[in-house]
């Protein structure tokens, strides 16, 4: 049964967008070579389109976190999947992420990542969805504030499908 989508945020502005978090984590990471690690699976459109923007020395590393399952509401319980190759301690981390929604799975990575004796921790987030937040989670580099609806695209899914559109789309 195919879903309608509709254009929530267009590539035009997303790009505009991943300019302006790229400009912002230039000016606080320029000398500090920062090591950022992306939540698979997430995040692989806007962490490529974001370091391609970042014009300094960098690291890039992965992690899968899983908390969905094949529905649409976080259940609180996360995993963490695949291993982290890169030396966390004493490293200014930026966690990459492509929507905040109760702020679980990032919280718990987060204190997993700090436990690590990082130099510093930031949170980059592609999109954020504020009005279901269950915990209080900073995010440092924002790209922007969505409604209470279910978005796909720019690498985000329903049920594995969608991450290929270009677009940020709503499912109606
Ligand atoms: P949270 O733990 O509720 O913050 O959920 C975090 C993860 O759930 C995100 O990284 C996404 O992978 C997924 N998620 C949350 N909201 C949406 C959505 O609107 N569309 C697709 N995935 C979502
Ligand atoms: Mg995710």
């Amino acid at each position: 049964m195919p879903k309608l989508l509709k254009v929530l945020i267009s590539h035009v502005e997303i790009d505009k967008a991943v300019e302006r978090l790229a400009s912002e984590i230039t000016r606080d990471y320029r000398r500090k070579n920062p090591l950022l690690i992306g939540i698979l699976k997430g995040s692989f459109v806007f962490m490529a389109d974001l370091v391609r923007r970042l014009d300094m020395p960098l690291e890039v590393d992965f992690i899968r976190l899983s908390s969905y399952g094949s529905g649409t509401e976080s259940c609180g319980k996360i995993r963490i999947s695949g291993k982290l190759n890169s030396q966390v301690e004493g490293r200014h981390v930026i966690v990459v992420e492509d929507i905040i929604d109760t702020g679980l799975t990032t919280s718990y990575y987060l204190r997993y990542i700090r436990g690590r004796k990082p130099a510093s921790v930031a949170l980059c987030a592609l999109a954020d969805k504020p009005s279901r937040r269950k915990t209080h989670i900073k995010i440092d580099y924002r790209g922007f504030k969505v409604p209470d609806k279910f978005i796909v695209g720019y690498g985000i899914d329903f049920n594995e499908r969608y991450r290929n559109l270009p677009d940020i789309c709503y499912i109606e």
